[in-house]
């Protein structure tokens, strides 16, 4: 779905969004979304919380799980993404707090909780009879998450490195590259394709060399966003300046 602005394409998915939240409420289900951080989906959330306050759409019976996390950081610290989606959405929408979902970033990099919190959270998603609509923003480098260059197509939560372009891309949010982490939890490329319904958002010329490797080019474990083209029901949704590679 390529639209002539960033702006169309937040509204276009605020109100699929809205659409699932209203369907799964009308048959008394929960509607369970995969979310998203960076500046890409800002304008989106922006959206969901109008329609929450203009329009009386409730996120009662919503349940999510976030994408990643930054660890080695305490969940209030600034840059962590359980901050990024107080700010930009829960605290101004009815959600339950314990229907919110976001990888602990604050274990010690090398700890041996790790994996066992990764584990944790595959079963929190499986246990909410997984995701409906897996929402997704696009790396520079053509990652989804945090799931760099090589990682599997059969990868799950766990802990992963993050690559040295991701890290100069979150250096202005972190005063610096070398105050980035140097790891981060990511749901895996397997957990996200297990999503019914997969929406990646990639906004600006900055993002076309990335958006039309995943679209146009070879299925490789080099670009994790090109998994996507083996998924039954992914959808792209883009600008001008993003579709410009296409
Ligand atoms: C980070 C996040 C991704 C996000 C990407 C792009 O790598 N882990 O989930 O999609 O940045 O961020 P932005 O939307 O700011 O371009």
């Amino acid at each position: 779905h390529i639209f002539p602005d960033a702006a169309d394409v937040s509204e276009a998915v605020a109100t699929l969004i809205k659409k699932l939240v209203l369907e799964a409420a009308a048959q008394g289900q929960h509607c369970v979304l995969g979310l998203a951080t960076g500046s890409t989906p800002k304008e989106m959330y922006r959206h969901l919380v109008r329609m929450h306050r203009d329009e009386e759409l409730s996120f009662k019976h919503v349940i999510t799980f976030n994408l990643d996390e930054y660890l080695g950081l305490k969940p209030g610290a600034l840059q962590s993404y359980r901050r990024f989606m107080q700010v930009h959405l829960f605290d101004h929408i009815d959600i339950l707090p314990e229907n919110t979902h976001v990888p602990d970033g604050s274990l010690a990099t090398d700890s041996p909780q790790i994996s066992l919190r990764c584990n944790e959270y595959e079963r929190l998603i499986a246990d909410a009879g997984g995701i409906d609509l897996q929402l997704l923003g696009l790396g520079r480098t053509g990652h989804i998450g945090f799931n760099e260059r090589g990682s599997s197509c059969e990868s799950r939560t766990r802990r992963v490195a993050l690559g040295e372009a991701t890290r100069i891309d979150a250096a202005a949010d972190f005063f610096g590259k070398e105050h980035v982490p140097r790891y981060a939890i990511s749901m895996g490329a397997a957990t996200i394709l297990q999503a019914r319904r997969i929406v990646l958002m990639a906004f600006g010329e900055g993002k076309a060399a990335a958006v039309a490797q995943a679209v146009e080019g070879p299925v490789t474990n080099q670009i994790a966003a090109s998994f996507l083209q083996d998924h039954p029901s992914a959808a792209l949704y883009v600008d001008l300046g993003a579709a410009a590679g296409l």
